[in-house]
């Protein structure tokens, strides 16, 4: 590393531990404290994900990176400080629980804050920098390497919270992106290490939305891709809390649909099959799903769900696929 980003790690470091330790033992990070045990995570699962609490003051972490010889200016770039108008210094994190954006070799890069109240934003990151970048980091992937290896399957969440809970029931191969949408890179990283993958979003719109948006990239990159739905608009961290592991690897995980059988559900509530109109487009938007399947076996498993719901014949569907796969290649 040059200089500048050996001293944004040692930064990062330095406070992973000081924030950890804050909401451990401080008075400060007391309510934080309590108030991550009350969602149900353990001390364990704290120390593991190293989640920590950054104190309300304005300048604790200036003095306290000051002491340890850092330059402020760097620190600002690092997101760790701000400026204010009159060219001081304050702390960029304060009062939220901290979540270390770790690398994939374990060194935290970043972070995101999570407000303890009503605060906006409710997540706040750290900005890009040469080491952090949101296209290309995956949460939790240095610690779930091992069993997604094990396993060829990485399970992929929208929160931070949902990776930590599936860990602490012993769901290990569960990472995130920094918000909801997955880049290029990072599906392409996410083929790179599995080839199976399972989009395990939250159950309301925005989840939906977004898991269309992430399976048509992952399906992309090459990955076999399933869709998992999270029932009445929660999400996995709520759901696991609320019914246990076993119920979410069963009812959750293990029922998750292969892609198209999601793209078809999706497309489903698009449309008011009722009206002609709808009916056929719909047909036409399962049929070019259809067509970019690579086994005829499962063309026709498709094609034939489609004949017997909409009563037409199996050949007619079958050419317009043809058709449709002569102008894909
Ligand atoms: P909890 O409320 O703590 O359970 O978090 P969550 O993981 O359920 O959060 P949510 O479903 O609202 O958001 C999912 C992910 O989107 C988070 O883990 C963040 O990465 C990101 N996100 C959510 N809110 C914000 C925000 O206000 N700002 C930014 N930058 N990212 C956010
Ligand atoms: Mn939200
Ligand atoms: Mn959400
Ligand atoms: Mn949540
Ligand atoms: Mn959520």
């Amino acid at each position: 590393h040059d200089p500048e980003s050996q001293s944004i790690l040692d930064a990062h470091a330095w406070l992973t531990k000081l924030y950890h330790h804050l909401l451990r033992n401080s008075k400060e990070g007391q309510d934080a404290y309590e108030y991550l045990l009350q969602r149900g995570f353990t001390e364990d699962t704290i120390n593991r994900h190293q989640l920590g609490y950054s104190p309300s003051s304005n300048d604790f972490v200036v003095t306290f990176l000051e002491k340890k010889g850092f330059h402020p200016q760097q620190m600002v770039k690092a997101g760790l400080l701000n400026t204010n108008e009159q060219g001081g210094y304050f702390d960029r994190f304060r009062g939220r629980i901290m979540f270390p954006l770790r690398n994939h070799l374990g060194k935290t890069v970043a972070f995101a804050g999570r407000s303890t109240g009503a605060q906006e934003p409710k997540y706040l990151n750290s900005p890009e920098t040469d080491l952090f970048q949101k296209g290309r980091l995956l949460y939790n992937f240095d610690l779930a390497r091992g069993s997604i290896r094990k396993q060829n399957q990485i399970i992929l969440f929208e929160g931070y919270a949902d990776v930590i809970s599936a860990d602490q029931t012993g769901i290990q191969n569960g990472i995130a992106t920094m918000g909801t949408s997955v880049s290029d890179t990072q599906a392409q990283l996410i083929k790179r290490y599995a080839d199976k993958v399972i989009i395990c979003y939250d159950g309301d719109d925005a989840g939906i939305e977004a898991a269309v948006k992430a399976a048509k990239l992952l399906k992309k990159a090459g990955c076999e891709t399933n869709v998992a739905r999270v029932p009445n608009e929660m999400d996995p961290d709520e759901f696991i809390k609320k019914f246990g592991g076993d119920r979410f690897r069963r009812e959750i995980l293990d029922a998750s649909d292969p892609y198209t059988s999601f793209m078809i559900r999706y497309l489903r509530r698009s449309f008011n099959l009722q009206l002609e109109g709808d009916r056929i487009t719909f047909i036409e938007r399962v049929l070019q799903e259809v067509a970019q399947l690579d086994r005829a076996i499962e063309r026709e498993h498709y094609l034939n769900e489609i004949a017997e719901e909409f009563q037409m014949s199996i050949s007619t569907l079958k050419d317009e696929v043809e058709q449709l796969r002569l102008h894909q290649s």
